[in-house]
């Protein structure tokens, strides 16, 4: 019976491929094929594959002449050999007997008995396993140093499996992803890239539908899943979703750009991107954006995560061996932990939810309050993780989380009229929150930065634990650092008297929730011995004022 569905699928695929070969016509369909050189023989018929290779080995020949090197491999075809001046980093990927990439499936049947399956066998593994082509599949791909028996990678494949009934297959690239060196992991991820386009193609034989396939690779395995995405493309199927879990951490900026390494949009019909150690050029905003998915999300700005140790400086060097921790990669890591997270939350309507914002003047203003929507609706705010693939929105997205788990929470903005008795003062206003245990900070931010003055508004963002009734009064500390020093106030003009004083404080949900205090003509109090002045209030839920 499957040889029988087999035999069918193939014909129409080798058609289909035939046919899109003489549509396009051959010249582009060989320039495209070089760039991968990527055409599973299993699937093709013979004649296209003929003509490809003829116009394959043409086309080489001209590239050699032209002192371009490649390294071949059975079935996955060949890599470039990059010149040793282009990049001392960049390497061609090792063989497939050396990586030894397995491909390991999990369904409810049986959780804790995975099936190994191969690639190119004409798919005998993978009907004798428990994969069921008319399910949803799941496609976990690790990262740098990871493995397919990665204990995060079984609670996000159980995860999956909580949620619906599905095939969850984990790409075990331990081998090639062990390094020594990063390069070589990086340069390994074009191989397993094509292995597993293969493997997708045995499940497509088996009537599986590509649309139902939904890639999540963490690290270097999004970009694994991009290679397979575009090496399917040349076969003209599309699968449905990749979800790439912090691709472009600064560790590998280099690599990224100096490479076709990046996942794109084009890889998958829906292309979800979540950025948690993200390269400084990318998400300061002001046009230097670049998203590569359809959605890219920036928690926190995408940068440095609460909660994670500062090490910057660590990460600031040109070889990344020996310096993949625990303390370095935490930012990374949050991209894996949300996405889990998330998946919890989709089938509890009580749950909290990762909802992000679209914000065109980018992350700096978003932190001031600019962008924070304060009755969210589908066309300005959506959901990060597992329910991003129903946003409606596109490009960049932006959210706050908190500091540890649960990461995601109640996200507050607090906006604070100074009265015009206020005097210009270098400095900067805080509010603390208390939120049980906890405490929510804001650091508040006025349109001229460093100054408040009277009349203006001083607004920030936070997060608070989050519970789905809201409470009636939120108690609050709000405090003034000052940054002046008597004579520099004298030099500038400045007010040496230090009167804050408070109009209006005002906090707001994203669900249309505010609480305000409107006591006028409050005055912060100043702290001994230090240069804080403070004040505690109540704000009262739609106090209406
Ligand atoms: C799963 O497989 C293991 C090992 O083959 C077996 O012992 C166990 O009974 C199976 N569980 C189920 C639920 O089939
Ligand atoms: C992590 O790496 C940094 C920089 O190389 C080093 O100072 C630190 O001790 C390392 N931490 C651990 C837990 O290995
Ligand atoms: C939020 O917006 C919706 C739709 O515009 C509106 O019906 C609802 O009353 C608003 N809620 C609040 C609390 O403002
Ligand atoms: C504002 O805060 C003050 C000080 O805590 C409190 O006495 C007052 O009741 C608060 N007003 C509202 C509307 O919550």
């Amino acid at each position: 019976m499957h040889t029988k569905h087999y035999s069918r699928t193939i014909f129409t695929i080798s058609i289909a491929a035939y046919l899109v070969l003489d549509h396009v016509g051959l010249t582009k369909a060989a320039s495209e094929v070089s760039n991968y050189d990527f055409w599973p023989s299993n699937i093709l018929g013979k004649r296209a594959m003929q003509l490809v290779r003829d116009h394959l080995s043409r086309r080489q020949e001209r590239k050699k002449s032209r002192s371009s090197k490649q390294i071949c491999y059975d079935m996955v075809g060949c890599f470039p050999i990059p010149r040793s001046s282009y990049s001392p980093l960049m390497k061609s990927p090792q063989s497939p007997d050396t990586v030894d990439t397995k491909f390991l499936v999990m369904t409810r049947q049986n959780r804790s008995d995975l099936i190994l399956i191969k690639y190119g066998d004409r798919h005998v593994s993978m009907a004798n396993s428990n994969f069921k082509p008319e399910l949803p599949t799941k496609i976990i791909i690790h990262g740098f140093k990871g493995s397919g028996h990665d204990k995060v990678a079984k609670l996000l494949g159980n995860a999956l499996l909580d949620l619906e009934d599905a095939n969850v297959i984990f790409v075990d690239w331990e081998k090639g992803a062990a390094g020594p060196g990063y390069a070589l992991a990086a340069a390994n991820t074009q191989l397993i890239g094509r292995q597993l386009a293969i493997l997708i193609t045995d499940m497509v034989a088996l009537n599986g539908d590509p649309a139902r396939i939904h890639m999540i690779g963490f690290s270097l395995g999004a970009h694994v899943a991009g290679f397979a995405g575009k090496a399917l493309k040349l076969l003209d199927i599309r699968v449905g979703r990749i979800t790439g879990l912090d691709p472009a951490s600064p560790l590998f900026r280099q690599m990224l750009s100096a490479s076709l390494l990046s996942l794109s949009a084009d890889d998958a019909a829906f292309v979800d991107v979540v950025h948690t150690d993200g390269a400084r050029i990318w998400s300061e905003g002001f046009g230097l954006f670049n998203p590569i998915g359809d959605v890219d999300y920036f928690p926190n700005g995408g940068l440095d995560q609460p909660g994670c140790e500062q090490v910057r400086g660590s990460v600031i060097v040109s070889r990344f061996e020996g310096t993949m921790n625990s303390s370095v990669v935490c930012n990374h890591l949050r991209a894996l932990q949300f996405f889990l997270e998330s998946l919890k939350a989709v089938s509890d309507p009580d749950a909290c939810q990762f909802t992000a914002f679209p914000c065109h003047t980018g992350w700096s203003m978003f932190q001031r309050g600019e962008c924070f929507p304060t009755n969210c609706t589908d066309s300005n705010c959506v959901t990060m993780g597992f329910a991003a693939s129903q946003s409606k929105l596109r490009g960049p997205l932006y959210l706050t989380t908190r500091d540890s788990s649960p990461f995601c929470g109640r996200q507050l903005k607090a906006s604070v009229l100074l009265s015009p008795k206020t005097p210009k003062l270098r400095g900067y206003l805080q509010i603390s929150l208390e939120d049980g245990d906890n405490t929510a900070n804001f650091k508040l931010r006025t349109k001229h930065m460093d100054y408040i003055s009277g009349g203006l508004l001083a607004e920030g963002l936070s997060v608070a634990t989050y519970e789905k009734s809201v409470q009636k009064h939120l108690n609050i500390e709000l405090s003034f650092q000052s940054l002046a020093y008597q004579t520099e106030n004298e030099k500038y003009g400045l007010n040496s008297n230090i009167d804050v004083v408070v109009d209006k404080i005002s906090i707001f949900d994203t669900e249309g929730n505010v609480w305000s205090n409107c006591t006028e003509n409050s005055n912060l109090i100043h702290v001994d011995g230090t240069t804080i002045y403070a004040q505690t209030y109540s704000l009262s839920l739609f106090a209406n004022c």
